[in-house]
């Protein structure tokens, strides 16, 4: 299949209608997208993923007006997105047009993406448009556009280029559909925010800061598969200590990589790393394209920078990627949530 790779939003808005697969990007990760109003066209973007059928999708839309046509708002969903919308919230509402997709259930999630090319594409889809992350199922959801060549080039109709993303990790999802509000997934817009708005949000458990894993305790079988955002390389999460100790012993730098705030310590850390890249640089062409390490100084650069290091990593046959715990406050939650889930085995 020939993709159309352009940035002419009328020419991919066109594909949309005549009920083709097209990816775009939002703020959040780039989204793999069908004609909501098509269940043939959706159906194929599960076929081109591998997502397993019992997984909805969220509907693209690029109003408040155009979601209040075919979905319940309700007071409370007015104000979550006019407070935190276009941006990457997704509420989980009663629908209205039963004939959406999926039309076996009652519900629909919505979103309305930032980037307001994005959500004039939508519009001249005739909106709105499902999507799920752009990204073979249970691996890391896709943030460059190299990289969404790389899968999906001749597997889809058409590459929309805008802005790349630059949250990094996909929306916070919200249901308001049962008895209290309910967090479904963590993400950019956090639990306190949300809390103005919905002072009985219900959190998913557990939900507060767990212990960090020992990167000493973590078998290093590589190459095993993960269910959820994960790279082939075995993720590691490791505090601060442990982080840098990592850096200083036990493994091999070949096959290992670092994201994290530290790499630009002090006291002799900065040497064991320019020690480190002089050691790798001078290990052949393969290793120079490629850099270990990935230094952090907020959790949202690090959310925004985490999947396409994870594909750098697969792609540089990286085993074990060890991850620095992020930083509790700002931008903790939905981090702290993707790196716990590309850690975890199926
Ligand atoms: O940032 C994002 O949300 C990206 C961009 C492309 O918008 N999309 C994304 O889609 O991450 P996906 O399919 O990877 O995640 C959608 C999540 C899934 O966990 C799905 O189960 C949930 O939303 N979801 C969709 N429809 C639902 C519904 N009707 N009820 C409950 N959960 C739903
Ligand atoms: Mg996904």
């Amino acid at each position: 299949m020939k993709t159309l790779i352009s940035s002419d939003v009328s020419l991919l808005a066109n594909l949309i209608q005549e009920g083709k697969v097209v990816i775009f990007p939002t703020e959040t990760v780039y989204g793999i997208g069908a004609s909501t109003r098509r269940e043939g066209a959706c159906l194929r973007v599960y076929e081109i993923k591998g997502r397993p059928k019992d997984n909805p999708l969220i509907a693209h839309f690029h109003s408040i007006e155009s979601i209040e046509e075919v979905c319940v708002l309700g007071e409370l969903g007015r104000k979550l997105l006019e407070k935190f919308s276009p941006g990457p919230l997704t509420l989980i509402l009663p629908k209205k047009e039963k004939s959406l997709f999926p039309k076996e259930l009652d519900t629909l999630a919505v979103r309305i993406p930032k980037n307001p090319v994005i959500r004039e594409w939508i519009r001249q889809t005739g909106g709105p448009v499902s999507a799920p992350s752009a990204n073979l199922s249970g691996r890391p959801s896709l943030t460059k556009l190299t990289d969404v060549v790389r899968y999906f080039e001749g597997k889809v109709d058409g590459i929309l280029i805008e802005e790349e993303p630059s949250y990094g990790i996909e929306s916070t999802v919200v249901s308001l559909v049962g008895e209290h509000p309910i967090l479904l997934r963590p993400g950019s817009i956090e639990s306190e925010e949300l809390k103005t708005i919905l002072p009985d949000l219900i959190l998913p458990s557990p939900f507060e800061s767990s212990p960090v894993l020992s990167v000493s305790h973590i078998p290093l079988s590589p190459g095993t598969k993960y269910k959820h955002y994960a790279p082939s390389a075995q993720v590691v999460i490791a505090s601060s200590e442990e982080f840098i100790h990592s850096l200083e012993v036990g493994f091999d730098p070949k096959e290992t990589a670092w994201i994290g705030f530290s790499l630009s310590g002090n006291e002799g850390k900065g040497k064991v790393l320019s020690e480190r890249n002089d050691f790798l640089s001078k290990e052949g062409e393969g290793f120079r394209e490629f850099d270990h390490f990935s230094l952090v100084s907020t959790n949202e650069e690090y959310a925004s920078k985490l999947y396409a290091f994870f594909e750098a990593c697969d792609l540089a046959k990286i085993q074990t990627i060890i991850c620095e715990a992020p930083k509790l406050g700002r931008g903790w939650e939905g981090l702290r949530n993707r790196l716990e889930k590309a850690s975890r085995r199926n």
